[in-house]
């Protein structure tokens, strides 16, 4: 059955020496108390190498915010997925939103990068989710179908099994908006529902999707409540370790 994960997503923030802080805390938290969860923190490509020699990886998973479409070679200030792997880390967030909306990223794009993260032994968390004029347009189902269905649906059903998928309203990222549970529910029993049009059922009911926008010690347990929700990809809640423990404890 599929797991339930709660994911960090530092994004561009904390120096190396408060990224290794940060990770130590929250590493010597898990240590006092049984999570009923994974627990990975996904943080910028120079903090990766410092915090795996850090963590017990048993309790705590490390992952890389992206890396490049490219295996290796001439593309000045790309990490590979090689690169990352070889740091320790076994996670790479793919397709956030901020990706997709600042640095052009296309399911084109995306494709590759998931192939590649593949290829070299890493969990892809991949991003999908509408901004809010497609919601209010009442278009938001069709845009997620296809940004999974465009960077996802030509993998093998065993490679699929391999990701992990995060639904994250852009309205709702970095706003205090949080989607109601019941907003998540929903789309998240939709996106269940185009796996299993796609894989099986059996492929679907094993996809672990995470939320992400907003989620917060106050409202994670509701979120997490919700039967098609595995979990969450936490921004600002992930930057001090009480609040992000916290979070992992609403499981
Ligand atoms: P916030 O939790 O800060 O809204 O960010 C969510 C997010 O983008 C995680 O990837």
């Amino acid at each position: 059955m599929r797991k339930n994960i709660v994911a960090g997503n530092w994004k561009m923030n904390t120096s190396l020496q408060e990224g290794v802080q940060l990770a130590k805390e929250v590493n010597e938290s898990l240590k006092s108390f049984k999570a009923n969860c994974d627990v990975v923190i996904a943080a910028p490509f120079t903090h990766l190498a410092s915090i795996n020699a850090e963590i017990d990886k048993n309790l705590l998973g490390l992952g890389a915010e992206n890396c490049a479409d490219h295996v290796s070679g001439a593309y000045t200030g790309e990490v590979s997925a090689a690169m990352v792997a070889s740091t320790g880390a076994n996670y790479v967030i793919l397709g956030h939103s901020e990706r997709r909306q600042y640095y052009g990223e296309t399911s084109e794009t995306l494709k590759t990068k998931i192939g590649l993260a593949l290829e070299n032994g890493l969990t892809p968390i991949f991003c999908i989710g509408e901004v809010l004029e497609q919601r209010e347009e009442g278009v938001h189902f069709d845009v997620v179908k296809s940004q999974i269905e465009d960077a996802l649906f030509e993998l093998s059903a065993e490679d699929f099994g391999k990701i992990i998928l995060a639904y994250e309203p852009v309205w709702a990222i970095g706003t205090g908006k949080t989607a109601t549970d019941e907003q998540a529910q929903e789309m998240h029993a939709f996106i269940r529902r185009v796996i299993a049009d796609k894989y099986g059922k059996d492929v679907a009911d094993n996809t672990s999707i995470l939320y992400g926008g907003s989620c917060k010690p106050s409202n994670a347990a509701q979120l997490f409540a919700k039967p098609d929700v595995d979990g969450g990809l936490i921004g600002g809640a992930s930057l001090k370790a009480d609040s992000f423990i916290d979070i992992v404890k609403a499981f």
